[in-house]
């Protein structure tokens, strides 16, 4: 093992992870655009810190989940029309 070439300054996991029989999940409460979105604007305000999709993070009854790491914040109920202060968030 060595570390990764590219090192990031933030991580954040976007939880994208669609469950079968109705059960609830995040892919349920976000669409697909809004995870692009969300990525291209970090980007385009801080290249060092990058956002990728992720399976269940375990709080599927508030989706849709959201974690930033290093920070160690974990949010719920995110909405389409959060996107902008998310940005904010994230980038601070
Ligand atoms: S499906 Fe997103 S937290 Fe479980």
């Amino acid at each position: 093992m060595r570390k990764a070439d590219i090192q990031f300054r933030k991580l954040v996991l976007v939880c994208t992870h669609e469950k079968l029989e109705g059960k609830a999940c995040c892919a349920k409460k976000l669409s697909p655009e809004f995870f692009m979105n969300l990525k291209l604007a970090v980007a385009q305000r801080d290249p060092s810190i990058r956002v990728s999709r992720s399976g269940c993070l375990g709080n599927c009854q508030s989706g849709a989940v959201i974690a930033i790491m290093p920070d160690n914040v974990y949010l719920g109920e995110v909405r389409e029309s959060d996107l902008d202060r998310l940005v904010n968030l994230i980038t601070s």
